[in-house]
């Protein structure tokens, strides 16, 4: 179980959408809160609102892509509240552009606010973690991530996407030992103001805020045109999961079908194919110089 009462808890793109819920939802639940966001007046009325219903909150200002930005944030949260246990690495955008129209400084924006983004500020916080060998740490990925081949024209937020789904189950693995967990919230859709204040999220060195919605060209339509839940009515859903130490959160349950569809379909082609090359041709040749990954 992961205790959510009375601890200290950061959440990243907290001042608007899927991060505003949980920090809400955080407070209610009688934890600390840090509203961490590039939008600094968006994180204040969170942590206004959270303060006005009797809970904790601060808002801080940070761009996740920024290490030196996290450090500013995560010093200025230790000032105020103390050492962190809840990480909930939430900040993101997004793109419906195809991959060749993007320009290279939108690659990076996107891959750097969702995938380093998450790495930059778990390492962040992690130290602090081990030493009080206690913490939980929430990435919000998408459905995008875990299932690559849903929507389409969506590259290089589906590799940041999964990236982070990767680094979460790994990761799990290797803080097992100081009792700190790991979840991927993967939304299948969660009505935010993400389409429409997209743009305003770039960070200067990606060329700075633009104004206009997300296009979602046709391509995308059907698989984004599906029900939209409010984020404050997923909040809770999430803080359940990481309550019960749950490696995933998934909140549309028809999106189970496409998800076992996929998967099983991989796992019969692709073992199918290897037994019968192994059939055909003979087991392939292994540890040619003796080698063996872990010796014994
Ligand atoms: N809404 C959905 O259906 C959906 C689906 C799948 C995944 N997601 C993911 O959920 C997360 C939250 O998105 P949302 O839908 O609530 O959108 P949103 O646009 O409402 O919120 C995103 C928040 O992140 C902040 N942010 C953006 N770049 C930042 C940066 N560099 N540093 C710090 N903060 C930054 C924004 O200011 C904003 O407050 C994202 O990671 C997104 O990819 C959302």
């Amino acid at each position: 179980m992961t205790e959510i009462t009375g601890r200290t808890a950061v959440v990243t793109g907290g001042g608007n959408g899927i991060g505003m819920g949980l920090a809400k939802e955080l407070a209610r639940q009688g934890a600390k809160v840090a509203v961490a966001d590039i939008m600094l007046a968006n994180a204040q009325k969170v942590a206004d609102t959270i303060r006005a219903e009797g809970g904790t909150a601060i808002a801080v200002e940070c761009d996740v892509c920024e290490r030196s930005s996290i450090a500013a944030m995560k010093q200025a949260v230790n000032d105020a509240l103390g050492p962190v246990q809840l990480l909930f690495a939430n900040a993101g955008a997004t793109s419906f552009d195809p991959l060749m129209a993007m320009s290279d400084a939108d690659v990076d924006w996107i891959l750097q606010v969702n995938l380093h983004g998450v790495m930059n500020t778990t390492r962040a916080f992690l130290p602090d973690m081990i030493a009080g060998k206690e913490g939980h740490i929430m990435s919000t990925a998408s459905m995008a991530g875990l299932l690559p081949g849903w929507i389409p024209v969506h590259v290089p937020y589906s590799a940041a996407k999964a990236g982070i789904i990767g680094m979460m189950m790994n990761l799990a693995l290797e803080m097992r030992e100081h009792n700190i967990y790991t979840t991927s919230y993967c939304p299948g859709g969660v009505a935010t103001g993400m389409n429409q204040n997209n743009a305003r999220y770039r960070p200067a060195k990606f060329g700075g805020p633009g104004e206009g919605a997300v296009h979602i060209g046709e391509a995308s339509k059907d698989h984004t045109s599906m029900d939209f839940f409010t984020p404050d009515a997923i909040a809770p859903m999430v803080l359940n999961a990481v309550r019960n130490n749950r490696a995933f959160v998934f909140d549309h349950p028809e999106q189970r079908e496409h998800f076992a569809r996929t998967y099983s379909a991989i796992v019969e082609a692709c073992y199918d194919d290897a037994e019968a090359w192994h059939r055909e041709h003979g087991t392939p040749a292994a540890n040619p110089t003796g080698a063996v990954l872990v010796p014994s």
